[in-house]
């Protein structure tokens, strides 16, 4: 039987290219982000089975019944990934950046795991994909919120793979964590440095997904600053 994915936030930047590639790959793919003219020229050019459908994550109780519909209109579904996402290079703590980030990453994030989950353990399996960050493991200075809410990701992920495996749900729950990737969150976006394509960070999520990762840094040389923001003492870090 073809595998059925689900890729939110797939209208532009590495949810694009990852719908590309899964496609390549043979998935027959539900697409979902507010912005329904992209989302269509995603779909139109790709030769899979594809169900399009407008979403926004920060409104969670939306975001729980579209997701809900959309399982149930693709009936069987073996991968979720929630790459939806926004971040702002917030120093001054403006509420309406803070309150999007969390609306989005956080709540939105929570909410479509907890869909996601449902359908996994009700079919009896699935592979769950979050897309967290590298800014995931310490605190940020130039985006707080930002860095809190991939916190968030990353530690939810944990539980839940946690839970898969204490309940013996076969459920795979795969915590990516990029670097920089070239795309339109961090255009123009200064002191970047190993810039991946969205192409190479797709291909590097693609083999993740087919290996089970419970972790994945992308690209994998990021496991190495990873380590060193894990090492380094706060009175060093708080002058990055
Ligand atoms: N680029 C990097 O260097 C980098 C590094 C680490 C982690 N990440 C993470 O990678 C993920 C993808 O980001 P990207 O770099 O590819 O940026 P991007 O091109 O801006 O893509 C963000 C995606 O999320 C969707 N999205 C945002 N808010 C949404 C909402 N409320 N409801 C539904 N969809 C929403 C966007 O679609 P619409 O705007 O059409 O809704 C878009 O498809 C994000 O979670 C980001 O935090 C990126």
């Amino acid at each position: 039987m073809t595998k059925r994915a689900i890729v939110i936030g797939a209208s532009s930047g590495i949810g694009l290219e990852l719908a590309r590639q899964l496609a390549k790959a043979g998935y027959e793919l539900g697409l979902v982000a507010r912005r329904a003219d992209r989302l269509d020229e995603l779909a139109f050019p790709i030769s899979c089975r594809t169900w399009v459908r407008v979403g926004d994550v920060s409104r969670s109780d939306e975001a729980i019944a579209g997701l809900g519909a959309l399982l149930r209109e693709m009936e069987s579904v073996d991968l979720v990934v929630l790459n939806a996402g926004v971040g702002f290079n917030n120093r001054k703590l403006k509420w309406e950046h803070e309150k999007a980030t969390i609306a989005t990453n956080v709540e939105g994030f929570a909410a479509c795991a907890g869909v996601a989950w449902a359908h996994f353990t009700e079919r009896g399996g699935g592979h769950l994909v979050g897309i967290s960050s590298i800014a995931a493991l310490r605190g940020g200075s130039s985006a707080p919120a930002y860095a809190a809410s991939k916190a968030f990701i990353s530690s939810y992920m944990e539980g839940l793979a946690s839970i898969s495996y204490q309940r013996k749900l076969n459920i795979t729950v795969t915590d990516i964590r990029p670097g920089f990737v070239d795309t339109d969150m961090t255009r123009g976006q200064k002191g970047m440095f190993w810039i991946a394509t969205p192409e190479v960070a797709a291909s590097q999520i693609l083999r993740a997904i087919r290996t089970r990762r419970r972790v994945a840094y992308v690209t994998r040389r990021w496991a190495l600053v990873a380590a060193l923001m894990r090492w380094l003492p706060h009175w060093i870090y708080r002058k990055i």
